[in-house]
């Protein structure tokens, strides 16, 4: 393993003072002017994140494709698409959210996900995207009347299902053959080929992706090995292989432990160069939470605190509606006061939101700063999978989202109305 410290901040939140900052940006002057709940996102550090792709994949042929559901903001999709990122969409809103975000950005769209509908493979034939990821012969036939039908042609590859275990929570692993996911590797061959007697579809290429929040980097190789091994039995089948998408996954760190983002992107792309062994070819790349999970945080307001038997409660304006990763993965995510507080007194709490549900929390029995009611606090690398993850379970509007880039500070998304949340109902 490659051991390599470049001194990149994994975050780009900072106390300047006593005061919680979005590199120069006071975050309680954001609270102030925009509310709470509030996600706040660094611009500058999606664009750092995108730069390490690029630096450390300079020498290899490739399309970095982030992974929309990581976060959708179409704010973010600009920002990406600017400087030459791909996508890769699961849905035809994802798709629609990176036409309007930027309309060249399309021809470095990959359509992947295990139940793509009729109307969204027209939507992306029409719109003339890089490559479906067909995840199941049901799902080809489709594709192929489809294609048919638009007498446009389908450029496909297969998700492949690796059979490689990879440490992360069950609910966010796919590489085994277990899962929903991909097509059995031992059967790929197969449907290749019937894939290519059809008129209408071109197999171009081979992809696979084996979960999320993996922290090492070992079973990417393990599953890229065995793609490359594939590619070149369909070589020898006479098919045209022209890329390999190595899906996202790439993990952080949530805690408080040392996290070197660009040694980490090294280390993956030595892990995925190894397993290509000079094999000539495009290789598509789909992170998301890597661009984004650091680069966001939830900015909450304690409504209250109180003491059940021997429990502490903190109670803050956010809940799980806005961010569910804590109630649903048992995620954690760091909490800390917005305005450090000269005391070094701590407290023990279950910080919670006002959602009616015990799984409605964001941390359990965590020793914090003291904080009272109405201080503020930020949910740490809160930018993939929180807002995108949001619902208004409870009649909760969602949160209001801010971009800081450059050290200038935009609302990219105004707080949802109680009218608008109730607009599509009749009664
Ligand atoms: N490509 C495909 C085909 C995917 O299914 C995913 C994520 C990605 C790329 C991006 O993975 P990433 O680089 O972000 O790990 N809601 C969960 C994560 C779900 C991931 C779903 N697929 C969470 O909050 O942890």
């Amino acid at each position: 393993m490659t051991k390599r410290q470049s001194g990149v901040e994994a975050r780009p939140f900072v106390y300047q003072g006593r005061t919680l900052s979005c590199k120069d940006v006071a975050l309680d002057t954001l609270a102030d002017k925009f509310g709470t709940p509030l996600y706040v996102y660094s611009g500058d550090q999606i664009l750092e994140r995108r730069a390490m792709f690029a630096q450390e994949f300079a020498g290899v042929e490739h399309t970095v494709c982030y992974a929309v559901k990581a976060n959708s903001s179409l704010a973010i999709l600009k920002l990406l698409a600017k400087s030459g990122t791909g996508f890769d969409i699961v849905s035809g809103g994802e798709l629609a959210r990176v036409m309007l975000a930027d309309q060249k950005a399309v021809e470095r769209v990959v359509f992947s996900g295990v139940g793509k509908q009729a109307e969204e493979m027209d939507l992306a034939l029409n719109s003339g995207i890089l490559m479906f990821n067909v995840e199941s012969e049901a799902e080809l036939e489709l594709l192929a009347a489809r294609a048919a039908a638009l007498k446009k042609k389908a450029r496909i590859a297969l998700r492949v299902n690796p059979d490689v275990f990879a440490e992360t929570h069950p609910y966010i692993s796919t590489g085994l053959r277990e899962h929903k996911f991909g097509i059995d590797i031992r059967i790929a061959r197969k449907v290749y080929r019937r894939a290519a007697k059809h008129q209408w579809l071109e197999p171009v290429g081979v992809s696979v992706h084996i979960g999320s929040q993996i922290r090492s980097t070992e079973p990417f190789g393990a599953a890229l090995a065995r793609v490359v091994d594939l590619v070149k039995q369909l070589r020898k089948d006479g098919l045209n292989i022209r890329y390999v998408d190595a899906g996202g996954g790439l993990g952080i760190e949530y805690g408080t432990g040392n996290f070197d983002p660009a040694a980490k992107v090294h280390e993956y792309a030595n892990a995925l160069k190894k397993a290509m062994g000079g094999l000539d070819i495009h290789l598509l790349l789909e992170p998301g939470r890597f661009f984004v999970a650091q680069a966001g945080a939830l900015l909450s307001r304690v409504l209250y605190t109180k003491v059940n038997g021997s429990k502490t409660f903190v109670i803050t304006d956010a809940a799980m509606n806005d961010l569910i990763r804590p109630a649903l993965y048992q995620a954690h995510h760091e909490i800390w006061p917005v305005t450090r507080s000269a005391s070094k007194k701590t407290l023990v709490a279950d910080v919670v939101g006002p959602v009616c549900e015990s799984g409605d929390f964001f941390a359990r029995d965590r020793e914090l700063p003291t904080v009272k009611s109405g201080d503020l606090v930020a949910l740490l690398d809160a930018g993939a999978y929180g807002m995108t993850q949001a619902s208004n379970y409870n009649t909760r509007a969602r949160a209001a989202e801010v971009l800081v880039r450059d050290g200038k500070v935009k609302l990219v998304r105004r707080r949802e109305t109680l009218k608008e949340m109730l607009a599509q109902e009749v009664f």
